[in-house]
C-alpha cells in the first residue's frame, strides 16, 4: 500500500492517469502500480512470464509534479528481464521495463504505454464513431498450486481455490461440475502451475496447464441472407481472423416470413433450420480459428447479434408467434447460455450472449447498431437506418429513442428486379447516367474502375447502343432502359422502377413516423447500416427519396454496425448492461397500427417525396423542376401492400 509517511519513502507519479504515491525504496513498481489501482495488466502475477507489465520510465525535470525523475531512481535491468526479452517470440522494447521486475529507488514518473493497460482503447476508423473501449469478459490468472503432501490431504480444489486468493485475491468462484472432471490431469500435466480463464461473473472458464498467453472470443452476427463471424483477441480488441457464409437456412424460405411460413407448415421445420444455422456457426468458428493458427477450445466467449427471427431459430425456440400480430417474442431480454447447449464445438464452458431484442420485427441486431453507434450518447438527433428485406430505423438522442421496423421487401436486395441480383462480385453497384445523352457508365463491386475507363476487362466493350432512342424501348405498354447490351443485356424496366418506389416508400414513410412521434421536422445525421447501406452514395440515397433531408456532410455509412455491436458486446462486458438498459427505455413504434404511415407512404412514392422539402439537398444538387403541383416528381400509385401484417398470408 502507499505510505505518506517514514524518510526513506519515494515518490511515484503514473501517467497517463496522474495517480500518484509515496512507497518505501525497493518497492517492485508494479506493486505500487496496483496499489494506486493504476491499469496496468498482469497474467502472470509478477513472475516474469507475461511481458503484460511493461512500462516506461520517464526521465527528466517533472516541475508539474515536482519530480527530478532520474534514470537511477529505478533498478538496473534485472536478471528476469534479461531472461523475458531472450524468450522467443517475446519483445522488451527499448526504453521498456518490466514492471514486476523492476524497484522504485527514488522518486520517478512511470508512463504506462496503452498496450500494458486492461482498458485499452481500440481507435475506430470509421468517422464520427466513438472508440471501443476494452474490458475483457474473461481475463487469465496465472498461479502455482502447492502440492498435495501426506500432512495436507486437502482436495486439488482446495488448493487451486487457496492459490488463486492467495496469488489474486480471488474469493466465492464458481467451478462447474465438469472443471472438476479434468482439473487433477491439468494441475499436474502444468506441474501444479496452471492458467485459470475467469469470467466477469466469477465463473471459473478454463484451467489450462502451464502458462497461458491469451484468449479468443467471436462476435457473430446472423443475418438472413449471410453470417459472419469474427474472431477476436480478447485482450487486446485485435480481429485475427473473419470469415461469412450464406445462410443455409435461404432454402427453406428466401425471406425471414418464408422461413416462419416454412415452420408453420412443417411440424419440425424450426429445428431443421436450428441445426443448419449452428452447424454453419460451427464451420466458421473452424474457419476463422484455422486461419488464425488457434484451437477451438482457445475461444472461450461467443456474442450474437440477429434479428428476431434469427435470434428465435438459433436459440432453438420455434419462431412462429413472430410471424404474425402481436408478433410476440419469446424474450426481449439478452440471453446468456453455454456454448455447448447451443451445440457448439467449442471449449465446454464457452458461454455465448445474445444481445437483447428490442420489439416482434426490431432485433438483436438492432441493438448490435446501437450499442456501434451509440445514439444515445449524443445531443444531436441521429437517424440509423439498416437497409434489408426489413428496415430498421432508430432516431433520437440522449433524451429519447424510438425504433420502428418498415417492410421495405426484398428489391433493395436485388430480388424483384428484373436484372437484380445479390450484392456479390460482378454486380453492379453503381450507375452514373449522363442527363443530355442518357449514356450511362457504372461500376461493378471488385473492380474500382467504371465501365468507360480502359483496363475495365471486358465489360470495358462497347455496347453499340449510342442515341436516346435506342437506349429506351417500348416494352408492350411501358418502356425499359437499356443498361448494358453486351454478352448479357441488362436493362431496367418500369416495374423495377416500382419496385424500389414501393421499397424506399415503406423505408421513409416508417422514418417520418418516427420524426412525427419525435415532433422534428429534420434530422442532425444519418448512418446508413447494412450492406446496402454501405453501398448507396447519400447524396443519391437522398435524391431518391430514401432518407429525409439533412446536411450531406451528416450522412455517410456505418459499416456493419450490427456486427461491430457485436464485437463490442464480446470486447467490452460492461457495454452489454450498457446496451440492456438503453434497449429497456427504447420506444417501439409499431408502423402496421400507425394511421399516418399510409399516408407518408404515398407522399413517398415521389422522387424525392410529394411534400416534403429537400432544401439542404436543393443546395447542392440541381433538383428537377417542381411541377404544378409542387412535387418534383408524381405519379399514381397503389394502395401500398403491408407485407409480414397477416398470418394468413405467410
Ligand atoms: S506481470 Fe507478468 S511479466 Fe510482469
Amino acid at each position: 500500500m502507499p505510505t505518506n509517511t517514514g524518510s526513506s519513502d519515494v515518490r511515484v507519479v503514473f501517467t497517463p492517469s496522474g495517480k500518484r504515491g509515496h512507497f518505501p525504496i525497493g518497492t517492485p513498481i508494479l506493486h505500487a502500480a496496483q496499489a494506486l489501482g493504476v491499469d496496468v495488466d498482469s497474467v502472470c502475477g509478477g513472475r516474469g512470464l507475461c511481458g503484460r507489465c511493461q512500462v516506461v520510465h520517464a526521465t527528466g525535470n517533472f516541475p508539474k509534479h515536482h519530480i527530478n525523475s532520474k534514470s537511477e531512481n529505478i533498478s538496473s535491468i534485472s536478471e528476469t528481464e534479461k531472461v523475458y526479452a531472450a524468450k522467443p517470440k517475446k519483445t522488451l522494447l527499448d526504453g521498456r521495463r518490466l514492471s514486476c521486475a523492476t524497484q522504485i529507488l527514488g522518486d520517478c514518473v512511470i508512463d504506462i504505454p496503452p498496450d500494458s493497460q486492461v482498458h485499452q482503447q481500440i481507435v475506430r476508423k470509421e468517422a464520427d464513431a466513438f472508440d471501443i473501449e476494452i474490458i475483457p469478459p474473461v481475463q487469465l490468472h496465472y498461479v502455482e498450486v502447492w502440492e498435495p503432501n501426506m500432512h495436507d490431504p486437502s482436495g486439488d480444489l482446495r488448493r487451486l481455490r487457496e492459490a488463486l486468493e492467495r496469488e489474486w485475491h480471488l474469493t466465492n468462484l464458481r467451478f462447474g461440475p465438469g472443471m472438476l472432471l479434468s482439473l487433477q490431469k491439468e494441475l499436474r500435466e502444468g506441474d501444479w502451475k496452471v492458467t485459470v480463464a475467469v469470467d466477469y461473473l466469477g465463473q471459473v472458464i478454463a484451467v489450462n496447464p502451464g502458462f497461458k498467453e491469451s484468449l479468443c472470443g467471436l462476435a457473430v452476427d446472423v443475418g438472413s441472407t449471410t453470417v459472419a463471424a469474427h474472431l477476436c483477441n480478447l485482450r487486446t480488441g485485435e480481429v485475427l481472423a473473419s470469415a461469412g457464409m450464406m445462410n443455409p437456412q435461404i432454402r427453406f424460405g428466401e425471406d425471414l416470413m418464408s422461413r416462419v411460413s416454412y415452420v408453420m407448415m412443417h411440424p419440425d421445420g424450426d429445428a431443421e433450420m436450428t441445426k443448419v444455422i449452428r452447424e454453419t456457426i460451427n464451420e466458421l468458428a473452424e474457419n476463422v480459428a484455422a486461419k488464425a493458427n488457434r484451437k477451438l477450445d482457445e475461444i472461450v466467449e461467443v456474442t450474437f447479434v440477429g434479428n428476431p427471427i434469427m435470434h428465435h431459430l438459433l436459440l432453438g425456440i420455434n419462431p412462429i408467434e413472430l410471424g404474425g400480430a402481436p408478433f410476440a417474442l419469446a424474450t426481449d431480454e439478452s440471453v446468456r447460455i453455454r456454448a455447448r447447449d447451443l451445440k457448439l464445438n467449442l471449449h465446454t464452458n464457452t458461454r455465448c450472449y445474445v444481445l437483447p431484442c428490442i420489439a416482434g420485427h426490431v432485433g438483436a441486431d438492432t441493438a448490435g447498431m446501437i450499442l456501434s453507434e451509440a445514439p444515445h450518447k449524443r445531443e444531436a438527433i441521429t437517424l440509423l437506418v439498416d437497409i434489408g428485406t426489413n428496415a430498421e430505423i432508430v432516431l433520437g438522442n440522449k433524451e429519447r429513442l424510438l425504433a420502428a421496423s418498415s417492410p421495405t421487401g426484398p428489391a433493395f436486395e436485388g430480388a424483384q428486379i428484373t436484372c437484380g441480383q445479390r450484392a456479390a462480385p460482378g454486380a453492379i453497384e453503381r450507375v452514373r447516367i449522363d442527363q443530355k445523352t442518357l449514356e450511362p457508365k457504372f461500376k461493378v463491386i471488385g473492380c474500382d474502375l467504371w465501365s468507360d475507363e480502359s483496363g475495365f476487362s471486358k465489360q470495358t466493350k462497347k455496347t453499340g447502343i449510342t442515341g436516346i432512342c435506342e437506349r429506351i424501348i417500348k416494352e408492350g405498354r411501358t418502356f425499359s432502359y437499356i443498361l448494358h447490351d453486351g454478352e448479357q443485356k441488362i436493362h431496367i424496366s418500369q416495374n423495377d422502377v416500382r419496385a424500389i418506389q414501393l421499397a424506399k416508400a415503406a423505408l421513409y414513410a416508417g422514418i417520418r413516423l418516427l420524426m412525427e412521434r419525435l415532433d422534428i421536422e429534420s434530422v442532425d445525421r444519418i448512418r446508413l447500416a447494412g450492406a446496402f447501406g454501405n453501398h448507396i452514395e447519400p447524396k443519391f440515397a437522398m435524391i431518391l427519396g430514401l432518407i429525409p433531408d439533412c446536411n450531406l456532410k451528416q450522412v455517410s455509412s456505418a459499416g456493419n454496425a450490427a456486427g461491430t455491436g457485436a464485437r463490442i458486446a464480446l470486447l467490452n462486458h460492461e457495454s452489454r448492461n450498457e446496451i440492456e438498459e438503453v434497449v429497456r427505455h427504447v420506444e417501439k413504434v409499431e408502423t402496421a397500427v400507425e394511421s399516418n404511415f399510409q399516408q407518408h407512404f404515398v407522399n413517398a412514392m415521389a422522387f424525392p417525396n410529394k411534400i416534403d422539402k429537400f432544401p439542404k439537398l436543393a443546395k447542392e444538387v440541381q433538383l428537377p423542376a417542381e411541377n404544378m403541383n409542387g412535387n418534383i416528381y408524381d405519379i399514381d400509385v397503389p394502395a401500398p401492400k403491408r407485407r409480414r401484417r397477416k398470418k394468413a398470408n405467410l
